[in-house]
């Protein structure tokens, strides 16, 4: 199901002395099964806009149109969207009230009138797409749940719903990194088995890089940048300027540039900077043996003829400037 956001506008308490400009002429559109990462300083208006895409917050100017349907329009009926678009806000933990698992995740499902028949199969499937099987953990209270496991109870709650629209509001905030990880593993399942568009804030750049296909970036409640991931993440200075920072692999790379390496390309991935480091330094040990080659003394043409099987060991050597910014491009070798 598309979002198409058109020009909306926000203010807290309107009128009063202490009002909040929180979103300014903001336009943009999710695709039908895109995931679309938010990211943006704090206060920069995240939290605020993704409250409107289900009706939750009304714009005090624009148009925001869900499936074909304007739900800025005084004629839709909200409840309707909300069972469409489901929102996992910032520690949704918190939102746990019922004394059982299977009666929380129930819930939603049951204010849709669904039978009994019909909630628990909803409750069962919600369960299991979080890794809480419904036998272990369906009779038992919330509250006794660890913090991970409460978050995907939480979770299991919006996912019973069956929303065509998925929103997470920095669902990974405070979380250990394996309990991180499962959360992240858990919301790809829920978008491959059901094909959900899923809309995530993350203040975790390397997350926005490895599972968004689009990036909108929030700065004082305006819409400043959109695109790819790689083309979010090429104007690395732009967001610095914004108080953003860009993946791991890419801050290495960038590092690398301040010490001299000439590296064009740009990484999202760990595994990608690995491999244009290898190029990189590939490249200097070959320019080197090239370089002795061309040496027209005796000695240099002995040098030239033993320098291909030396490539290896340069390679090696040429790893251990990165640590030595004196060594320069080709000084690094000399350490051989
Ligand atoms: N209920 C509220 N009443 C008044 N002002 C608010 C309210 N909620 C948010 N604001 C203000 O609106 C602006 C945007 O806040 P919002 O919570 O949307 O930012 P955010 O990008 O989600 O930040 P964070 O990364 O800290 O979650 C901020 O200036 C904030 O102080
Ligand atoms: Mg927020």
């Amino acid at each position: 199901m598309a979002i198409i956001v058109e020009n909306i506008n926000y203010i807290y308490g309107k009128g009063l002395p202490e009002e909040t400009y929180a979103l300014r002429d903001v336009s943009f559109t999710v695709e039908e099964g895109s995931f679309t990462g938010i990211i943006g300083h704090t206060g920069s208006g995240k939290s605020t806009l993704i409250q409107h895409l289900n009706g939750l917050l009304k714009p005090d100017s624009g148009k925001i149109t869900v499936g074909g349907c304007d739900i800025t329009s005084k004629d839709t009926v909200l409840r309707d969207i909300r069972k469409k678009v489901g929102l996992v806000f910032q520690y949704p933990e918190y939102q746990l009230f019922e004394e059982t698992v299977e009666k929380d995740v129930g819930y939603g499902p049951k204010n849709m009138g669904m039978t009994e028949k019909e909630i628990q199969q909803r409750v069962r499937e919600a369960l299991d797409l979080v890794d809480l099987p419904f036998e272990e953990y369906g009779s038992r209270s919330p509250f006794e749940l660890s913090g991970g496991q409460k978050r995907r109870a939480a979770i299991a709650g919006v996912i019973a719903m069956e929303p065509e629209v998925l929103i997470l509001d920095e669902p990974t905030a405070g979380l250990d990194p394996a309990t991180h990880r499962d959360i992240l593993d858990m919301i790809c399942r829920i978008r491959e088995q059901r094909g959900t568009t899923v809309i995530f804030v993350s203040h975790n750049m390397d997350d926005i890089a490895r599972l968004c296909d689009r990036v909108l970036v929030m700065d004082e409640g305006q819409l400043v940048m959109t695109g790819t991931p790689a083309e979010v993440f090429a104007q690395s200075q732009k967001l610095k300027d914004i108080g953003l920072g860009i993946p791991e692999a890419g801050e290495l790379i960038e590092a690398m540039r301040r010490r001299g390496a000439k590296i064009e390309e740009n990484a999202l991935f760990p595994e990608e900077a690995a491999e244009i480091i290898g190029r990189y330094f590939r490249k200097q040990a070959g320019t080197k043996a090239r370089r002795d080659n061309t040496d027209s003394t005796g000695a240099g043409m002995r040098r030239g003829a033993s320098a291909a099987q030396e490539t290896d060991t340069e390679e090696e050597c040429t790893g251990m400037e990165a640590q030595n910014p004196e060594g320069g491009a080709d000084g690094g070798n000399e350490t051989c």
